[in-house]
């Protein structure tokens, strides 16, 4: 059974088959060329935290591709009364084609793989935020080309979203610099499992150097889902953390910008930064439908 938990489930082969998948499928439907590879099938979306891209971009993918999808919020499940994972898991993957699970503990969506019957997409973890990077890389790929042998560099919070950098180093065969205020540096754990594996991965203290080289600058919210009441620490801790035009200006000449979004402008990133002509997060919010399409194709479609 082929499940989607995190970057490390994805051969070399198979990440960048889908990004030139993706790419296929986003011409077909600007065309209005029908696709409708999924026709029948049905994806059942859990969500433990609130979402606007990856809820619409999952459920409008999944009608594009001729199938269904069911928004299953846990306040309106018996999960989020304490019927536990693995029954859930169990009863949904009876019923359902795939699942996509939108938690806190990453333990929640390895435990729900393990009793599914189907294949289970990781749709944001407090550890991982896959699906994303997959929409950051076709991005890339769109606006300048190659990935392999880029530097990318990532300023702010040690979070999911720079958890799921580090996983994507080796099997896309780019460099990570990174910039965390002290504390707020990544999974130790995650970290030594990428460079083990080769990742070619620097660590910086002054995010001013970090992004000397960078062919592309990215950034997050200071606080993630479930740290709101952190917030005013981390404002204080990260406010020298901004993505700001002399930061990018110190990037190479073509460097663009990038954001999971929702964003904070004036926090993590400066309004003519992420509004400016090196910002490119709304073709990047676009594509996590045109991405999310091949990986469902990938993980659903059975042939004949
Ligand atoms: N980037 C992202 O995952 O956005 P949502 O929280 O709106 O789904
Ligand atoms: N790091 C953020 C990403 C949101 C898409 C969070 O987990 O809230």
């Amino acid at each position: 059974m082929k499940h989607f938990l995190t970057l490390m489930d994805l051969s070399a082969t198979t990440g960048k088959a889908l990004l030139a998948r993706a790419i296929v499928l986003k011409r077909l439907q600007a065309e209005g060329t029908p696709h409708r590879i999924l026709a029948g099938k049905t994806l059942g979306m859990i969500f433990d935290k609130s979402s606007t891209r990856t809820r619409v971009s999952f459920e409008v993918g999944m009608f594009q591709l001729g199938g269904h999808a069911l928004f299953l919020h846990s306040n309106v499940t018996q999960l989020g009364r304490g019927e536990s994972i693995a029954d859930s898991a169990r009863v949904l993957s009876r019923m359902v084609d795939g699942i996509t699970i939108r938690t806190f503990e990453h333990a929640i969506v390895e435990e729900f793989a393990r009793y599914s019957q189907v294949p289970v997409i990781n749709a944001l973890t407090n550890l991982t935020h896959p699906c994303q990077i997959l929409a950051d890389l076709m991005t890339f790929w769109e606006h300048r080309g190659v990935i392999a042998g880029r530097t990318f560099c990532w300023i702010g919070d040690g979070n999911n979203m720079l958890h799921s950098w580090i996983n994507a180093c080796r099997t896309f065969d780019f460099s990570l610099h990174y910039a965390c205020p002290a504390g707020y540096e990544p999974d130790a754990a995650l970290l030594a499992a990428a460079t083990a594996q080769g990742a070619n991965i620097v660590a910086f203290d002054d995010p001013m150097q970090a992004v000397v080289g960078a062919d592309m600058v990215t950034t997050d919210v200071w606080a993630s889902m479930g740290q709101e009441d952190e917030q005013a620490q981390r404002k204080k801790n990260f406010a020298h953390y901004q993505v700001t035009t002399a930061m990018m200006s110190e990037a190479n000449p073509n460097a663009i910008f990038m954001h999971c979004l929702p964003a904070h402008r004036g926090e993590e990133v400066a309004a003519e930064v992420i509004d400016g002509s090196q910002s490119v997060v709304w073709d990047e919010a676009e594509n996590r439908l045109h991405v999310q399409k091949a990986l469902l194709e990938w993980l659903l479609h059975v042939d004949g």
